[in-house]
């Protein structure tokens, strides 16, 4: 059973965990793997020319490989950041040079407040102006208004989405109006950080040029994350931090930037957190890759059986589920769950342009699942859901 592999249980073996969207708990194989860096060979990487150094470079690069087979890319075009956050603003502002007053810069509602805030300050810098895709089905008919005002002049340069939501673990296939944005010069970015570790993903499949996750959110250490740059895309991206590693020569006034991946890797990384993120990867290759679809499918259905359904958000089909109850507020809910020693997120969970769509100013209860989550982490929250409802009205 996978929750033999997961440390955290063997002290805590009631904890029902039920916020893996937001932090994923850590396998024994990526907690080892850290403390034998510290142990063994934690030397810095890149640049030094003895054997530890040697083999923890070594060790770091192979989770370059690793990623890139993961998601079907070349291993130079990943780029390490410090999480999905950092690597979104490193497209983000990367690309400024792109993005020209009347461009468009497509979003659609479902976004999380990191694949946001960032294109919000670049619009502002550059004059772009951002649309949002409607996330009702019935508002769609404005993306024939935009594609035809694209047709007219302004230009859908920048395409950026979730490929599930985080908030109703709805996945979204945008492949075909990604080829066609694309074959207009415009540049797409998928935010895989729900779906990398929950379903397969593949850029090639995406149609995408860029693609981010962070390593904390599939089993890995936190303080890193994945910036996926397609090798036509990285031509037209700047690096927006630099410091060494970065360049071919310097000079008093002029420095040469390296023409690969490492022109974006400034400085001495997170190597511990790599090389986690590197077993994490590898833990995630040998589970079970349909366990969160089964376990949502699982829940709606003893949603459904106890009267809760109605309280659903959107139509959940991986691992993410969350709930709005009329009068209850969220954190009351989720008080009362962690004293069943359940942990639940309670709130926006970072997704306000859509909880303001939706008319949900106190957010929701979001629980989401890891390959450390049974059938039985779910009857319990529902009958702690119910008992809660119980006394709260
Ligand atoms: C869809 C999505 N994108 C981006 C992020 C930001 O990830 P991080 O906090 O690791 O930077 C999150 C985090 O919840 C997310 O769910």
């Amino acid at each position: 059973m996978n929750r033999a592999d997961f440390p955290i249980f063997k002290g805590q073996p009631d904890l029902v965990y039920l916020d893996s969207a937001n932090t994923t708990l850590k396998p024994r194989t990526v907690i080892d793997a850290v403390r034998r860096y510290y142990e063994d060979y934690s030397a810095n990487v890149g640049r030094a020319t003895y054997d530890l150094a040697e083999r923890a470079t070594a060790q770091y690069e192979s989770t370059r490989n690793l990623v890139a087979d993961f998601i079907g890319a070349n291993p130079d075009e990943i780029i390490f950041t410090h999480s999905a956050s950092y690597a979104i603003n490193f497209a983000v502002f990367g690309l400024k040079k792109f993005l020209h007053a009347g461009d468009v810069i497509l979003l659609t509602e479902y976004e999380h407040n990191s694949n946001i805030i960032a294109w919000q300050k670049v619009a502002a810098e550059t004059g772009a102006e951002i649309v949002y895709l409607p996330s009702s089905r019935a508002q769609r008919g404005n993306l024939d208004r935009l594609l035809r005002s694209a047709r007219n002049g302004k230009k859908i340069k920048t395409f950026s989405y979730s490929l599930i939501s985080n908030i109703t673990g709805e996945l979204f296939d945008h492949r075909e109006l990604s080829a066609w944005i694309r074959a207009r010069g415009g540049l797409v970015l998928v935010d895989a950080t729900q779906a990398v570790g929950r379903m397969s993903v593949d850029v090639n499949e995406l149609n995408c040029d860029f693609l981010v996750f962070s390593s904390h959110k599939i089993y890995g250490p936190s303080g890193v994350g994945v910036l996926c740059a397609r090798s036509n895309a990285q031509t037209k991206l700047e690096p927006i931090i630099y410091g060494s590693q970065t360049f071919t020569s310097i000079l008093p006034q002029t420095t040469e930037l390296s023409h690969d991946y490492s022109r974006f890797e400034p400085g001495t990384p997170n190597i511990e957190g790599v090389i986690g993120l590197g077993a994490a990867i590898e833990y995630v290759n040998s589970v079970i890759a349909t366990h969160d679809q089964d376990l949502t499918q699982y829940a709606i259905e003893k949603l459904e059986q106890n009267d809760l359904k109605k309280y659903l958000i959107g139509e959940p089909q991986v691992g993410i589920l969350s709930l709005n109850h009329p009068t209850i507020h969220p954190h009351d809910f989720a008080m009362l769950l962690n004293q069943k020693n359940i942990a639940v997120r309670a709130g926006k969970a970072c997704g306000d342009i859509l909880m303001q769509k939706l008319g949900l100013n106190r957010g929701v209860v979001r629980i989401s699942f890891g390959i450390y989550t049974t059938k039985t982490d779910i009857d319990k929250f529902i009958a702690e859901y119910q008992n809660a409802i119980g006394r709260l009205t």
